[in-house]
């Protein structure tokens, strides 16, 4: 392998130390600065959750007060920001809106361009988690048609992000409480999950110094795939298309089929080789928002429940250790929320900020970090000599 490890998809390699997220895939394991997400779903709330991440330490309740208040302080977007969405077409993917939006933010706060200062540092991380929802949530209206909703700071996260993308001018709009934690638990579930492709990406646009805004716009472009973030929007697909549970062994065939690409979305993780633990409690919060809606015997949930029951006794998953992984059943809990397909990656990278922030954060703090730039194995033609135009052919 010449000079070179050769480690392709970064299997066996590890780009940094990081002190923030914990995962053991053989026994099931995840924990946010040493706390299972487990007890973090079930008690926290998410700015709590991404206190812990940014800070290391669950925050006292004067802390906590603090830093809410910090963050609702910055959750308006500049109103020349509108422009951005206008630009856009109204069918366009609001992953694509994310993307472009979030990197534009690098244009208006020219003071979080200065990371070398730690209280920059903190502000851009605080403006990132604040606007992020009503980006989201911006995207989500303007795909409907629909005004833009400012944010009510005196609501919860979630519930905020739930009233700015469902309430309607002249409207009266209460959050269902019920709803607003399902998807706090949502996005304390999607808040880190260590070195995946999305964290690494924005990891490496910032060790080259970039504004952070920028960072995390490049982190966002890399979650949009289905392999990673935009699989929620392809395993709902994949129930859809699926339709009944009587066609789940025809499917469950296909993605065994050698010669078919086909691939069971929301099924396998690099990572995990047990059952992904947040799948568990999604699984959980889905059978919850159900209940709450009066929805009886969802077609998609049957579908998704017979996949998971066929797949697992399968030779072929039980061999290769594929298990459902957190993606397999949010989208069915978006949906039944309200939320069309095309915004389950967005749901995902709002959520997701703030891992990447903090990691983000960690890298700039750590001395031992330097430009990343792996190096690769060149197997191309050997030095020639150029040739004429001419004289080719
Ligand atoms: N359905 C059928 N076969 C699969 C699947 C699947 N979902 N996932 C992996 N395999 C097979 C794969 O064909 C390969 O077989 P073989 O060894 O015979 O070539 C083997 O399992 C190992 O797969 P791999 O692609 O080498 O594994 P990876 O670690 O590179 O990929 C993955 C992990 C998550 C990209 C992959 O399992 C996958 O494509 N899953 C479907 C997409 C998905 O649900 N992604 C969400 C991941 S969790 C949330 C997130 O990270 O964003």
């Amino acid at each position: 392998t010449g000079a070179f490890t050769y480690d392709p998809g970064f299997t066996s390699t590890a780009s940094c130390e990081s002190s923030i997220t914990y995962i053991d895939g053989d026994e099931g394991t995840l924990l946010y600065r040493g706390y299972p997400i487990e007890q973090l779903a079930e008690h926290g709330d998410f700015l709590e959750t991404c206190y812990l991440l940014l800070y290391g330490e669950l925050p006292t309740p004067t802390q906590k007060a603090d830093f809410d208040y910090r963050v609702t302080r910055h959750t308006m977007v500049h109103d020349q920001m509108n422009r951005f969405f206008l630009g856009f077409r109204r069918d366009a993917h609001p992953m694509a809106i994310m993307v472009a939006v979030t990197g534009a933010l690098s244009a208006f706060y020219h003071d979080s361009t200065d990371i070398s200062d730690p209280k920059q540092r903190m502000i851009a991380s605080m403006r990132m988690i604040a606007k992020m929802p009503t980006i989201a949530a911006m995207a989500y209206k303007y795909s409907v048609g629909q005004p833009f909703i400012y944010p009510k700071n005196d609501l919860d996260y979630a519930a905020n992000f739930l009233r700015m993308c469902f309430a309607v001018p002249c409207e009266d709009y209460k959050v269902n409480p019920i709803l607003a934690r399902a998807l706090e638990r949502i996005f304390i579930l999607h808040a880190d999950h260590e070195q995946n492709a999305s964290t690494s990406t924005v990891r490496l646009a910032g060790s080259s110094g970039a504004n952070p805004f920028a960072c995390i716009s490049a982190g966002i472009a890399c979650l949009w795939g289905p392999a990673h973030g935009g699989a929620n929007e392809a395993a709902l697909k994949m129930l859809e298309e699926i339709g009944t549970p009587d066609r789940v062994a025809e499917y469950v065939a296909k993605a065994k089929d050698k010669n078919d690409p086909f691939r069971l979305m929301g099924f396998g993780h690099r990572v995990y080789k047990n059952y992904d633990p947040r799948a568990r409690i999604m699984q959980k919060t889905t059978h919850e928002v159900l209940n709450e809606l009066g929805v009886k015997d969802d077609p998609l949930l049957e579908v998704a429940m017979e996949l998971e029951q066929i797949a697992l006794r399968d030779e072929y998953f039980i061999e290769k250790k594929l298990y459902p992984n957190i993606d397999f059943y949010s989208g069915i809990t978006l949906k039944a929320m309200g939320f069309p397909t095309t915004m389950f990656t967005v749901l995902f990278a709002l959520a997701r900020t703030v891992g990447w922030i903090a990691q983000w954060k960690e890298m700039v703090e750590d001395p031992s970090q330097r430009i990343g730039r792996p190096r690769q194995l060149y197997i191309g033609a050997d030095k020639r000599e150029y040739v004429p135009i001419a004289q080719r052919g």
